[in-house]
């Protein structure tokens, strides 16, 4: 059953100072981990984007899940001047392997913008552009895989129990 099925982009500005310890920004790395718990539950993912202070993130689910999400993280105040690019009823999911996964500007993204001569401003996407960037997010690599596989190996090690993001924040 797909009927209900919604997909959801938006872009949005950061509020916070930027702090990358560990190559991943601090505030980003919160807002994933909250992310990942909540959204597995919900059955609700996609993915978050952030780079040049943007935000830029696509939501995949069932309408009221969706609906209910984005209202919810719209009044976060880590940003701000938030505006629905994209909203529609899709057949599957891009995102469905993920709860939320995370692709940095630094990857094929980067290169990609490079070669089109132009700056990352999400605010400017039009569908055709949503549509081209989800694409590349779908390939794009995910650092927080990584990391987790790390945290998880040394875990097993005993060496460290935390997982990934509480190493990075600190705690
Ligand atoms: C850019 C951005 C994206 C977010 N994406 C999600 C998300 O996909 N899922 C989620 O549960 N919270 C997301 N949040 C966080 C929510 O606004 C809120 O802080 C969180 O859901 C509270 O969860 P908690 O009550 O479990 O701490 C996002 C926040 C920001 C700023």
């Amino acid at each position: 059953m797909s009927s209900n099925l919604v997909r959801l982009t938006y872009a949005s500005t950061a509020t916070f100072k930027s702090d990358r310890s560990g190559g991943i920004e601090v505030e980003v790395a919160r807002i994933l981990a909250a992310s990942r718990r909540n959204n597995r539950a919900k059955e609700v993912g996609g993915v978050l984007h952030y780079g040049e202070g943007y935000f830029f993130q696509a939501l995949e689910g069932q309408r009221a899940t969706v609906d209910e999400l984005y209202n919810r993280i719209a009044e976060d105040s880590r940003h701000r001047d938030v505006k629905i690019l994209t909203f529609e009823d899709v057949d599957d999911r891009y995102f469905a392997d993920w709860s939320m996964k995370y692709v940095p500007l630094e990857n094929q993204i980067q290169r990609m913008l490079d070669r089109h001569g132009i700056a990352f401003d999400p605010y400017r996407f039009d569908k055709a552009i949503v549509d081209d960037f989800l694409k590349l997010c779908v390939h794009g690599e995910d650092p927080t895989t990584e990391l987790e596989a790390q945290a998880a190996n040394d875990a097993q090690a005993g060496k460290d129990n935390r997982p990934w993001w509480k190493r990075l924040i600190g705690g």
